[in-house]
């Protein structure tokens, strides 16, 4: 696991940038997979100045998102497709037919779960997997649990991420009880993952995934186990990390 340390949200945002933006230049027809939340916004921003200078091309790079919520449709605010095509797709020259996303709107979630899979399988997995971290833990929707789940699945969200997502939306009632998510295996099958995460309120689980036991307890902590990590944090998120 290799471990960068970045000043501010700023810094951190530039240096996944690089990481992303490397990847697409050396492998052009790369697989992203792609997260939502607040994290990346900034990564997304210096990736569209990159490609707004021409030192970017999207043209074959494919994308796969983590997860969605079910029952929003595409053209919701809320929706992580809205959320993908405002803060990268619609600003670079990635082709729509070339992203994907879990279908929030299918209702039959084993269908659903299993065709996400199949398009995963189908792009020969996922070259580099961008994640953010979770207050609990959690990776994609992969919740704390007394298993790691596997594959692509529908998770029904915990009071805490529903707290912590309530700010998207107007009413706490609002907020989707369900998600889509790809599963930890979906997520350990990429050959590259990259990490960001900022903020003190993320230095402790931060801690406790880099340098705690494994365990489905803390989702993220299954990263230790992955043979090409890199995590870019800010000094506030590194806080509780040894030098
Ligand atoms: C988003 C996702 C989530 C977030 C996590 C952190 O697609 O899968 O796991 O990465 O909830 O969210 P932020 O970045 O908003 O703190």
């Amino acid at each position: 696991m290799k471990l960068y340390r970045a000043n501010d949200y700023k810094e951190m945002s530039r240096k996944a940038a690089n990481i992303i933006s490397s990847l697409v230049i050396m492998k052009p027809d790369c697989v992203l997979g792609l997260a939502t939340g607040s994290t990346p916004i900034g990564t997304y921003q210096e990736l569209v100045r990159r490609y707004e200078n021409g030192d970017l091309d999207f043209s074959q790079v494919c994308s796969a998102n983590l997860d969605e919520y079910k029952g929003l449709t595409k053209d919701n605010e809320q929706s992580y497709f809205y959320f993908m095509y405002n803060n990268l797709f619609k600003h670079v020259n990635i082709k729509l037919e070339n992203t994907n996303i879990p279908n929030g709107m299918e209702p039959n979630a084993q269908e659903e779960c299993l065709r996400y899979e199949r398009v995963i399988e189908s792009l020969n997995g996922v070259d580099l997997q961008l994640l953010g971290l979770g207050h609990n833990g959690h990776i994609g929707f992969n919740e704390p649990a007394e298993a790691f789940e596997t594959i692509t699945h529908c998770v029904d969200l915990t009071a805490s991420t529903i707290e912590a997502n309530k700010r998207f939306f107007e009413k706490e009632e609002d907020v989707p009880r369900q998600a889509y998510t790809m599963g930890i295996g979906t997520i350990m099958k990429a050959k590259k993952i990259l990490l960001i995460v900022s903020g003190e309120d993320k230095a402790d689980i931060l801690y406790r995934s880099l340098r705690g036991p494994v365990t489905p307890h803390v989702p993220a902590s299954i990263l230790q186990l992955h043979n090409d990590v890199i995590v870019v944090a800010d000094e506030a998120a590194l806080s509780r990390m040894p030098e």
